[in-house]
């Protein structure tokens, strides 16, 4: 923390978790289901974005939710029923698993309405987050738990005011899949200065291959400049042409510095990613790790044989 930290410099309390997208690459799983609540193992998805969350001292938690949203709130929420039975029953094991997410944080709830883009879904927090720096986790952004990411967005957001985004390292022929940044380097090697960002650029025009993923630290500026945000790439309002306005223009509440990850991430909005995910943590779980992995070698073994 800066020194003398003062009320110019509040402490982070709050977070967003934009989850009012379709999900349609995932289709027909999220025609009535949030791709959020798709189980990564045992938990959905969206368990571990708020587990990330409270973990970095986010115990305030707005989430952004829409139409066929509700399993979202409910999971969140007590299940009298399940309770009272796994009580009857003497299941304390379960009971807790059930208990688990209700306990987890204060959660709040805003409908996005019409999904007219995350810059959009970012500015429906505006309300509640008031004049204050917050930070978003988009809902179906896995970051590892053991990777904590978040921390250090604080951490440097504290250091050097403005806003702070994530960003990782892929291959130039990855890059269209992303918002890119061009950067400057500081005096921290996993910490940059953001000069520019571009909503998922041509390879061929990409300012570098610094792609950016779902964790932010942002300014409360960013609402002003999300209001007169025109639609963008795809015709959604897009948070990456606010940050870059942000990022262009420190006297609007910049600067834009990126904090470069090096550690597992997964999309679960997209399928391979998501089995990558599934695989890997059912891998490190204690209870299902031995078993599960004795399996999947046996099963790599077979189909080596067979190519
Ligand atoms: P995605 O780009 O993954 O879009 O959104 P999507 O609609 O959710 O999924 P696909 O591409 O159709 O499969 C990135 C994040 O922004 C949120 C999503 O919920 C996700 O967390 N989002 C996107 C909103 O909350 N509102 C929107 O209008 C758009």
């Amino acid at each position: 923390m800066v020194a003398g930290m003062t009320q110019s410099h509040p402490r982070i309390s709050k977070a967003v978790i934009p989850a009012a997208g379709l999900g349609t690459r995932f289709l027909p799983a999220t025609k009535a289901t949030p791709k959020e609540m798709l189980p990564v193992v045992d938990k959905p998805a969206i368990q571990y974005v708020v587990e990330e969350a409270v973990s970095a001292g986010l115990d305030d938690v707005l989430m952004i939710t829409g139409r066929n949203k509700r399993p979202l709130e409910d999971h969140f929420d007590r299940n009298y029923e399940l309770e009272s039975a796994l009580g009857k029953k003497g299941d304390a094991e379960r009971l807790a698993k059930v208990q688990e997410s209700s306990d987890l944080a204060t959660m709040h709830y805003v409908r996005q309405g019409d999904p007219k883009g995350l810059g959009h879904a970012v500015l429906c927090a505006a309300p509640h987050v008031g004049r204050e720096p917050f930070a978003v986790l988009l809902g179906d952004d896995l970051i590892d738990p053991r990777d904590p990411l978040l921390q250090r967005m604080i951490k440097v957001q504290e250091q050097h005011g403005g806003s702070v985004i994530a960003l990782m390292e892929v291959a130039p022929e990855q890059i269209h899949l992303y918002g890119c940044a061009a950067v400057e380097a500081t005096g921290d090697t996993d910490v940059v200065k953001v000069t520019g960002l571009v909503e998922k650029p041509d390879p061929a025009d990409a300012p570098s291959n610094y792609a950016v993923i779902g964790r932010y630290v942002l300014d409360p500026h960013i609402f002003d400049i999300l209001r007169k945000t025109e639609p963008g790439r795809g015709g959604e309002i897009q948070l990456t042409d606010a940050l870059q306005q942000l990022a262009t223009d420190e006297k609007v509440g910049g600067p834009v510095h990126g904090v470069v990850f090096k550690g597992r991430r997964y999309d679960t909005g997209d399928r391979g990613d998501y089995l990558r995910a599934i695989v890997r943590l059912a891998c490190e779980r204690e209870d299902l790790g031995p078993d599960f992995r004795t399996w999947l070698r046996s099963y790599v073994a077979e189909e080596m044989q067979q190519s």
